[in-house]
């Protein structure tokens, strides 16, 4: 086990994710508004939205125009997500859009076909295509991402192995190609993990890529989302996706009676941190305020605990 992070980034995925599993479609100057006021928290990346068929997700249609209506804060990242070529394209056609390169696999066949389409052996082999096409694009690599790595709503346990053979063949191609390690990201896309299996699987995936960066991008649809957290930090892992408010979840992952709402919440994120004496560059009070506006835009109590902490009122009256 490792000694604490001293520094630890969040990457708020709050106006892609959030949004994206809800069925109205807000309005446009509202979620600008939103990504207006994380900007102003200290966050250094902020997912916007996502480059998908409208048909499968309506709600993010308008991501080229939200990208246009938001305040750029200089010292923000402002992303997107893609997962296909026409996405990468459209991406790349919004020049509002900081463009970085992401690869994609998923630990699970069934969430892949569910998510995207093709099978996730397909996706693999479809990655080595991505990054040439990143290459002739001059983009470096930031991150690869490995969903559903702790279990899947559709086809249940995901064995290690399925993450780490999939670890193997992208850190191959990449000694292959000669291309920098990116940030490794664990993605619990829908709230399986626990804090030992955390341990285990980032401890396997270090051991066969011991000079990439671990991220994790964790749900908290099970209320384990703070302890997988902590559990990560334990293992000096520094990096983290996160929502405003807990908001999120993919609308693809739900089956039967399991659901994948709630990602882990930034804010409360961040207050667990700087409780621990682990600084994160984050304005809390401004987060706070960002959340009351997302409960507010949303229109519902939403899941984040520390906005609603009694102490904590006098944010939530000032942002009303
Ligand atoms: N942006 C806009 N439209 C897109 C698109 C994109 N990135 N990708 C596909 N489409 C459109 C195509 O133009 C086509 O439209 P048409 O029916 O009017 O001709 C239609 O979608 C089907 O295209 P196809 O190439 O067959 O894609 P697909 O059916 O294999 O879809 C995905 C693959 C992944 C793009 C699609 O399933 C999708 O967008 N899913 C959303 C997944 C998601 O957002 N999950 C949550 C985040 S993890």
């Amino acid at each position: 086990m490792s000694e604490l992070p001293k520094f630890v980034e969040f990457h708020e995925e709050g106006p892609r994710e959030g949004f994206q599993i809800e069925k109205t479609h807000y309005p446009l100057e509202r979620r600008a508004a939103l990504i207006d006021a994380l900007s102003e928290s200290g966050l250094k990346q902020i997912q916007v939205g996502s480059f998908v068929s409208p048909k499968a997700v309506p709600t993010m249609a308008d991501t080229a125009d939200l990208f246009k209506a938001i305040k750029r804060n200089p010292d923000v990242r402002y992303t997107a997500l893609w997962l296909n070529k026409k996405g990468f394209e459209l991406a790349k056609a919004t020049p509002e859009a900081d463009m970085y390169a992401q690869i994609m696999f998923y630990a699970s066949d069934a969430f892949s076909r569910a998510n995207n389409n093709c099978s996730a052996e397909e996706m693999r082999d479809r990655q080595a295509n991505w990054l040439e096409m990143y290459i002739e694009n001059g983009l470096e690599v930031k991150n690869a991402y490995f969903m559903t790595a702790f279990g899947c709503n559709y086809s249940g346990e995901v064995p290690l192995s399925a993450v780490t053979d999939y670890v193997k063949w992208w850190v191959a191609l990449c000694h292959d190609r000669d291309v920098k390690m990116p940030a490794l990201y664990l993605a619990d896309t829908v709230g399986w993990a626990n804090p030992e299996e955390i341990k285990r699987r980032v401890g396997a995936v270090r051991e066969l890529a011991p000079e990439a960066r671990i991220g994790l991008h964790l749900h908290d649809t099970r209320g384990l989302g703070s302890a997988n957290v902590y559990a990560a930090l334990q293992m000096g892992v520094d990096l983290f996706d996160s929502s405003v408010a807990g908001l999120g979840g993919c609308p693809f992952s739900n089956h039967g009676d399991y659901g994948a709402s709630g990602n882990v919440c930034t804010e409360d994120m961040v207050f667990m941190c700087q409780e621990m004496g682990i600084d994160t560059g984050i304005d809390l009070d401004a987060l706070i305020e960002a959340a009351c506006l997302a409960e507010d835009i949303i229109g519902r109590r939403l899941y984040g605990s520390i906005m609603h902490s009694g102490s904590l009122m006098s944010h939530r009256a000032r942002a009303t």
